[in-house]
């Protein structure tokens, strides 16, 4: 692996984070505060490319490598991890995979209209009670006439209330468990869709998440994605780039912790000195530049293979444990160098902290991400351990 960046994904990384520090940083606060989903920054994002970022531009995307794609997404999430869980949900759990399964009319109805942001999309798997058992999906799909119906019900759906397109990932037979999941490419304006605002979420203050009521949505023919029983095998690679995402994100956070620490130790003066002077607060710091390191390196690592077309399920699993684990410490850890000041929006290492914490929750726990890797190092399936 070459350590060095290319010319081209140096000036894209550049762009990014002269892009996310004039536009997206100063409305994050406010964004925060004010509980509001800003359509319009969502919209200024979309103009830079990176809704779609690693979509071949012959379907309106910017046709990025997932490495040059990871460089813009840590940027977005120094700035704003709502925003960068659209930029997340919206390339790589919808685009990613309407690109690998979808036909070409899917690819030129859905890809376009993604890319250019003048829709949002949603990746609905998660049910009120299906979480990390994703194979176990009690949404029903019946076939009826010209298409299918979709009965159930979806929790926790980033951008539900937004979307235009939702994949839904809905059972066909439940006697045949994940090898009847199918995944369906649904218009939100049908009838039976409802979505519904999530409120009182510790974080992602800017971001919508929604629980979705599905009743009786008729979804035609050829809006499945792929074939029925590829329905698990589509969220589980949606989720290999959506971790890789998140990963990304949280080492924006992890770096914009770092910086604002070390800017903050700089100018707070105690005892006559900066704190930045003190030995303790320069333990803190170092530690956090160690992890934002490694977790880049993972990243990278991450991105690297996906672009040699590599497998790399575990080392995105990886990635994303460490990276996501390192945001919330890194957070926390900032708070303590601020100080009281930390405690308050002032600064944005309080609101890294609220954010961050949800990181080693959506797009799979930690847990699970040690599952996978536990899985992997010993060929042996902990999840059913008599299997
Ligand atoms: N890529 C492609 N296929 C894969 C795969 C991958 N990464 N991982 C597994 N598969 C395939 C397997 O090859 C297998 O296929 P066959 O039957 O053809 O052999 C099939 O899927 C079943 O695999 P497993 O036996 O590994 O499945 P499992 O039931 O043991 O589950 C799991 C594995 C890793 C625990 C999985 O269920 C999982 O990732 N759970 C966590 C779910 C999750 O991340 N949810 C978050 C939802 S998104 C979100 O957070 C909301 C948001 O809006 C941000």
């Amino acid at each position: 692996m070459d350590f060095e960046l290319t010319d081209e994904q140096v000036l894209v990384r550049d762009t990014a984070r002269e892009f996310a520090e004039r536009e997206i940083a100063p409305r994050a606060r406010d964004n925060s505060r004010n509980q509001h989903f800003d359509t319009a920054l969502v919209a200024r994002i979309a103009e830079q490319g990176y809704l779609g970022a690693i979509v071949p531009r012959e379907y309106g995307g910017a046709g990025l490598d997932y490495v040059t794609y990871g460089l813009v997404v840590e940027q977005v999430g120094r700035a704003c991890s709502a925003m960068r869980t659209v930029v997340s949900v919206q390339t790589s759990l919808v685009c990613s995979v309407i690109v690998k399964f979808g036909t070409e009319e899917q690819k030129h109805h859905w890809l376009p209209q993604l890319c250019s942001g003048d829709i949002l999309g949603c990746f609905a798997l998660t049910e009120p009670d299906t979480g990390s058992d994703a194979a176990n999906q009690k949404t029903r799909a019946t076939r009826v006439d010209g298409g299918w119906r979709l009965h159930g019900s979806k929790m926790w759906i980033s951008n539900g209330n937004v979307a235009k397109l939702a994949l839904v990932f809905a059972q066909t037979d439940p006697a045949l468990g994940h090898k009847g999941i199918a995944c369906f490419l649904v218009d939100t304006d049908q009838e039976g869709f409802v979505p519904s605002p999530i409120h009182g979420k510790m974080g992602m203050h800017g971001a919508d998440t929604a629980s979705i009521a599905l009743d009786d949505v008729f979804v035609p023919e050829d809006q499945m994605l792929g074939e029925v029983g590829q329905g698990f095998k589509i969220a589980m690679t949606s989720l290999d780039s959506g971790r890789y995402s998140v990963a990304a994100g949280c080492v924006g956070i992890c770096q914009g912790s770092l910086d604002e620490s070390v800017k903050y130790a700089k100018e707070r003066q105690q005892f006559g000195r900066p704190i930045a002077s003190f030995q303790l607060v320069q333990a803190m710091i170092a530690d956090m530049r160690v992890k934002t390191d490694a977790a880049r390196m993972l990243v990278l690592r991450a991105g690297w293979l996906k672009d040699a077309g590599r497998p790399n399920t575990t080392e995105t699993s990886i990635a994303k444990l460490f990276a996501t684990e390192a945001a919330v410490w890194c957070a926390n850890e900032a708070i303590q160098v601020h100080g009281g000041a930390g405690y308050v929006d002032d600064h944005p290492v309080e609101r890294y902290f609220r954010d961050s914490r949800v990181t080693t929750l959506y797009e799979g726990t930690s847990q699970i991400q040690k599952m996978i890797i536990g899985r992997a190092e010993t060929g042996i399936n902990a999840l059913v351990p008599d299997a």
